[in-house]
C-alpha cells in the first residue's frame, strides 16, 4: 500500500506584507493624464503600496514569510523547502527564494522561483501540494512576492494606475487522511499564443540590458487591456468549473473566493457568471491594486486574520495573468490552519 496515498497539504499558517508607502489615484492623477473616478470606476482601484527605494522583492517576502511562520507556529529549521512564486525577481538569478533562504538561516533547503506571473501563486501552490502529496517534502513556505512598481512606465496611464507591490505567504504541511481537509484540487493552465498580451520586452536574454546602456523603456509592462481582460473572465470562469466538478461540488457550496486582483470589473462580470455573489469574494483591490503574485496569498491572510475565513469552509482560488496562464484551486480550510492549532 501506498503510505501517501492519503496524504495531503494543509495551510498552516498565513503572512503579509504591505509596504509603507501609500500611493493614491490623485498623486497618480498628477503625474499622468487620468482620475481618481476614472481608476475607480474602470479598476476598483483607490490606492495601491510601492516599494521604497532600496526595498525589495526578496524584503517583503521575508517579511511575509516570518509572518507565516509564526502564524504557524513553525520554526524556520522545520522547512523543507521553500518556493517563491515571482515575475519581479530582485535579480535575474540567483532566484528570489535563495535570497529569502539566505536571510532566513537555513542552509541546505531546497529554494527556487517559479514564474508564472499573476497566475504564480497557484502554479507554486501546486508544485507545493504535489510534492506533499507524494511524500517528497512535508513542511514547505510558499510565497508570492511582486515589485511591479519597477516594471512599470509611470509615464503609460493605461498600466500604472493598475499595479502595486507586496507579497502573501503560506506555510503548507502534511496532514493525515484528515476528512480530505486541506488543498484539493488545482487546475492549472496556459496559452503562450498570447504571449504579448502582457509582458515586458527587455531585460531578458533576447533584449538584453547591455553594459554602457540605458534600459530605458524597454523593462516595463506592455499590455492589451481589452484583450485580456476579456480572455481573463472567460478562462477564470472554465478553470473554476472545471475544479467545481472534480471536487464533485456546486458554487453554493464555496463558502468564499479569492481571486487574484486584477479589475474588480473582472471579478463583478467571474461573479455574475458562475452566480456566485460577490459578497463571497474577498477583496481588496481598493487598497492595493493588482499586486501580481502577490494578490492571492494577501487577500488570504487578511480574511484568514479578520476571521471571515473559517475552520470547516470551502476555499476556492483563481487566478489569472501573462503568458498566458490560469488556474484555480480548492481549499478546505482546516483547524489546525492558523491560531487554532
Ligand atoms: O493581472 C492580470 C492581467 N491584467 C488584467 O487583467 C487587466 C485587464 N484589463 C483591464 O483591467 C482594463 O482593460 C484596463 C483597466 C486596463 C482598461 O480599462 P478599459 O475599460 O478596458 O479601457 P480601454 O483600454 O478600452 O480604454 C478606454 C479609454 C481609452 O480612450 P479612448 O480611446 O476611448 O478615447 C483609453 O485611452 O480609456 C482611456 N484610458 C484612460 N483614461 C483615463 C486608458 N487608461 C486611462 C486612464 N485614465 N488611466
Amino acid at each position: 500500500m501506498n503510505p501517501f496515498e492519503n496524504a495531503r497539504s494543509i495551510i498552516l499558517g498565513t503572512g503579509s506584507c504591505a509596504p509603507e508607502n501609500v500611493v493614491t489615484n490623485e498623486d497618480i492623477s498628477r503625474r499622468v493624464e487620468t482620475s481618481d473616478s476614472w481608476i475607480r470606476e474602470r479598476t476598483g482601484i483607490c490606492e495601491r503600496r510601492v516599494a521604497s527605494d532600496g526595498e525589495s522583492t526578496a524584503d517583503l517576502a521575508l517579511e511575509a514569510a516570518r509572518k507565516a511562520l509564526r502564524h504557524a507556529g513553525v520554526s524556520p529549521s522545520d522547512l523543507d523547502g521553500i518556493i517563491v512564486a515571482t515575475a519581479t525577481p530582485d535579480l535575474t538569478f540567483p532566484s528570489t527564494a535563495c535570497l529569502v533562504q539566505g536571510k532566513l538561516e537555513i542552509p541546505g533547503t531546497f529554494a527556487f522561483d517559479v514564474n508564472a506571473v499573476c497566475s504564480g501563486f497557484m502554479y507554486a501552490l501546486k508544485v507545493a501540494d504535489s510534492m506533499i502529496r507524494s511524500g517528497q517534502s512535508e513542511t514547505l513556505l510558499v510565497i508570492g512576492a511582486e515589485v511591479m512598481s519597477r516594471f512599470v512606465d509611470w509615464s503609460d496611464r493605461s498600466t500604472c494606475i493598475l499595479f502595486g507591490d507586496g507579497a502573501g505567504a503560506i506555510v503548507l504541511g502534511k496532514s493525515g487522511n484528515e476528512n480530505a481537509a486541506g488543498v484539493g484540487a488545482v487546475s492549472l493552465h496556459a496559452d503562450g499564443r498570447y504571449w504579448d498580451l502582457i509582458h515586458v520586452p527587455g531585460g531578458g536574454a533576447r533584449s538584453p540590458v547591455r553594459p554602457g546602456e540605458p534600459a530605458g523603456n524597454a523593462c516595463t509592462v506592455r499590455m492589451k487591456g481589452s484583450e485580456t481582460f476579456r480572455m481573463a473572465v472567460r478562462t477564470l470562469e472554465e478553470s473554476v468549473r472545471e475544479v467545481l466538478k472534480e471536487e464533485g461540488i456546486g458554487v453554493d457550496d464555496v463558502d468564499w473566493v479569492v481571486p487574484h486582483q486584477a479589475n474588480i470589473r473582472i471579478l463583478q462580470a467571474l461573479s455574475e457568471r458562475l452566480n456566485i455573489p460577490l459578497e463571497r469574494f474577498v477583496i481588496n483591490i481598493d487598497r492595493y491594486g493588482n499586486t501580481s503574485a502577490a494578490s492571492i496569498p494577501m487577500a488570504l491572510d487578511e480574511a484568514v486574520r479578520d476571521n471571515r475565513i473559517r475552520p470547516g469552509q470551502r476555499i476556492l482560488l483563481t487566478a489569472f495573468g501573462s503568458g498566458v496562464t490560469w488556474g484555480s484551486g480548492l481549499v478546505n480550510w482546516t483547524r489546525k490552519s492558523g491560531e487554532e492549532r
